[in-house]
């Protein structure tokens, strides 16, 4: 059966999850590894505390539990999974991709899969996409995750990077309905250009790790993330602010019917300025940066899954996503509950 004028088909999120792994790094813990203070993390970022895997747990790992949960919300049995999409930017190994392993992990064995690699941006990317696939009319269920092990990339000698960063996986189950709900909207965009401004110097084909090696390995970090955090700040304040906009006028809607906002959590300051942007009142944005930092692609499943077992999020509610990341890449998704 193939979408028509008559059945339009949506992708209703019917079930999500999500796991943060058990130890916690606090503002106080960080203030013993570098030059930095509760009281500036706090004022500058809101993050308090982050929570860290252990050597042993991989981001496959965090991902099975979060996306255990989501089938079981979902009352979806694995070999029910028609696609797996998974947005990291830290996979368990460079081949296979993170979505074939969690397949196997799963026993989602009808599924396709896809790893993909927009930073912080990447479970939007995921939702998007997925969406497409349903209201084509290809594929009826798919699941999405967000997963990252931050603390495999981040330089724990950089104050201006190693507060912000936690590890964390969120799944979401998309089933096709067309009751009318589901992803009313979604945008994305990049800008390859302002690509450094977020990046990882060493280890890809430009600057192989054999080679690194050879040449005496590596002396200052370049193996982790490195940010220009001011530029990137002023562009996920006007880049998020205005794909907000766009799929809210794109699903037919005006701000003020806007339920609840799910933000990427990278800097409370961020999503102070997008609420101001967009006249929205505190309650109406979802916040748990405090508690996770920022989890990159997990943040906003993360947040979700949070949102919908608090009953902070209803069925019927216009929920609005917002993601930024590395790339730089960008996107928003409207969607009815
Ligand atoms: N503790 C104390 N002082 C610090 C720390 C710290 N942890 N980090 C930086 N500083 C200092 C700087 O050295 C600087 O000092 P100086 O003025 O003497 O040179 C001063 O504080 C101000 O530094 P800025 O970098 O300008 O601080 P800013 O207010 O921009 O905050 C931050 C930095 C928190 C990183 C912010 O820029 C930010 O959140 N940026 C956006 C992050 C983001 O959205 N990332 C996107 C996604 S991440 C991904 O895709 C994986």
């Amino acid at each position: 059966m193939s979408n028509s004028n008559t059945t339009k088909y949506r992708a209703k999120i019917v079930g999500s999850g999500s796991y943060v792994p058990p130890d916690i790094l606090t503002n106080a813990d960080l203030e013993a590894i570098v030059d930095t203070s509760d009281e500036w993390i706090t004022t500058r970022t809101g993050i308090k505390e982050r929570h860290i895997a252990s050597r042993e747990m991989s981001g496959v790992d965090m991902a099975v539990k979060a996306s255990e949960a989501a089938l079981e919300n979902a009352n979806w049995k694995p070999e029910d999974v028609e696609m797996v999409i998974v947005g990291t930017v830290t996979p368990d190994y460079r081949l296979p991709s993170n979505s074939c392993v969690l397949q196997d992990r799963m026993g989602m064995v009808n599924a396709g899969t896809m790893d993909i690699a927009a930073a912080c941006a990447g479970y939007i990317h995921g939702q998007s996409i997925a969406s497409a696939y349903i209201e084509s009319g290809q594929l009826e269920r798919i699941l999405v995750i967000g997963v990252e092990k931050l603390s495999t990339i981040t330089n724990y000698k950089d104050r201006g990077t190693c507060i912000l960063f936690g590890d964390a996986a969120g799944a979401v189950a998309l089933e096709r309905t067309t009751d009318g709900s589901g992803v009313l909207s979604s945008f994305l965009k990049s800008d390859g250009r302002l690509g450094k401004l977020l990046w990882i110097p060493v280890g890809g084909t430009q600057s192989p790790y054999p080679e690194v090696m050879r040449n005496g390995g590596v002396q200052n970090g370049e193996d982790c993330l490195h940010m220009a955090g001011s530029e990137v700040f002023k562009q996920a304040v006007r880049q998020m602010g205005d794909a907000a906009l766009k799929v809210i006028e794109r699903s037919g809607l005006e701000t003020k019917d806007v339920d609840m906002v799910v933000p990427h959590q990278a800097n409370i300051r961020i999503i102070d300025a997008l609420r101001k942007r967009l006249d929205l009142p505190e309650e109406k944005v979802y916040v748990n940066i405090d508690r996770f930092g920022n989890t990159s692609s997990a943040s906003v499943p993360l947040a979700l899954d949070e949102a919908l077992r608090n009953k902070t999020i209803k069925e019927g509610d216009n929920v609005l996503m917002l993601a930024f990341g590395g790339g730089l890449t960008w996107g928003a998704s409207l969607v009815r509950m």
